[in-house]
């Protein structure tokens, strides 16, 4: 990709050689001379929609890297090349992922430090985030609720009926199973939310149990597998809006989604799944039959060796995963062998993708394709 001048007109030339006009407003919009943004925030002083649509360029040149325009209205402005491109080539951090299975040789890890929020290493973190859908930090202080802290140092915890964080132990008459010491099959958190919590953090301050293993399965990597080798099942998935319901003494909270969404490019955006939860609409007896078989299959695979990762969280380990993407579980344990207590909470993607942006900019890096 790159951008030329053709006849006082800004070209953009696509690597299929490709080109067409970059519109003036587009450009004149991202003019920033001090009367027209604030050099504090970035934001625009005006409303873009009343400049006069029919707005050209007067004169232009390029030098260095550097893209002169003067505009019929009378604004001059010098843009870098690097800076168009990349907004006009620009890729989301979530369409930079690396699918994975059991055969995952090395987990993204990384050990702790205090100052890692605000460096180059925490860039780096984050890109592993977006990659494998999780990421495991060594050696976070074991203090009650420092989980909060490290939440909020990424961006802003979300806080649910389960409060700003919830403890991961076993508990008498546990309004969830998760309180419990029972095996977990793998599923993603609170379905049932609107809107369900983007990413969890676990947080491990005991861990004295010989098992309680933690399982994660990624699910678009199961997902990508299901529209491979059995299409239909797959299209059902993606296209059946499933029931998920949770219910306490003072709230009952439902939400609808497909257990396999996908976007408007046919990309999947977002798996669900909960066993605990799930009501499935009552359709027709041949297309529940469909789904039924889809559904055992997709139960199948996501409990399958082919695709679990199992490791045991030690004490000091913070996983940090994305429920929109991963299924996590947890193998059973005797609560008499000791304690096994974790911190949990919920941070949202902008949380994630605003700091790395601000890394980014931080240490003028470009996202890395
Ligand atoms: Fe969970």
């Amino acid at each position: 990709m790159k951008i030329k001048i053709v006849e006082n007109n800004v070209v953009l030339v696509s690597p299929s050689n490709e080109n067409f006009e970059i519109h003036p407003l587009w450009l004149r919009e991202r003019a920033k001379t001090e009367n027209l943004v604030d050099k504090h925030n970035d934001q625009r002083l005006y409303d873009p929609s009343q400049l006069n649509q029919n707005i050209k360029i007067k004169k232009t040149s390029m030098n260095n890297g550097h893209l002169n325009i003067e505009f019929t209205d009378g604004i001059k402005f010098e843009y870098e090349v690097n800076d168009l491109l990349y907004e006009i080539d620009r890729k989301e951090p979530a369409e930079n992922i690396i699918l994975w299975d059991s055969n995952l040789k090395k987990k993204p890890t990384i050990v702790f430090e205090k100052e890692i929020f605000e460096t180059k290493v925490m860039y780096n973190v984050l890109q592993d985030f977006y990659k494998y859908g999780f990421v495991i930090f060594k050696n976070v202080p074991v203090e009650e609720n420092y989980i909060v802290n490290f939440a909020n140092s990424i961006g802003t915890i979300r806080p649910t009926n389960f409060g700003e964080s919830f403890s991961v132990k076993s508990v008498p008459e546990p309004n969830d199973l998760a309180y419990t010491s029972i095996a977990l099959t793998p599923h993603t958190d609170n379905p049932y939310r609107k809107p369900i919590p983007c990413i969890q953090l676990l947080h491990c301050l005991e861990n004295e149990v010989k098992g309680g293993f933690s399982t994660l399965v990624d699910g678009f990597s199961v997902s990508e597998y299901l529209r491979k080798k059995h299409k239909d099942l797959f299209k059902i998935l993606t296209k059946t809006k499933v029931r998920f319901r949770f219910v306490d003494k003072t709230i009952i909270l439902e939400n609808w989604g497909e257990l396999i969404e996908l976007d408007d490019n046919n990309k999947i955006k977002q798996v669900r799944y909960s066993t605990r939860l799930d009501y499935v609409p009552a359709l027709e007896k041949k297309e529940l039959k469909i789904f039924y078989e889809a559904r055992k299959l997709i139960s199948d695979l996501y409990a399958s060796s082919k695709f679990e990762i199992k490791f045991r969280l030690e004490r000091g380990d913070l996983l940090m995963m994305d429920n929109h993407r991963l299924l996590h579980g947890r193998t059973s344990y005797d609560v008499s062998e000791g304690k096994r207590y974790l911190k949990g909470c919920y941070i949202d993607h902008d949380s994630t993708e605003g700091k790395l942006r601000y890394l980014e900019r931080k240490f003028g890096l470009k996202w890395k394709k």
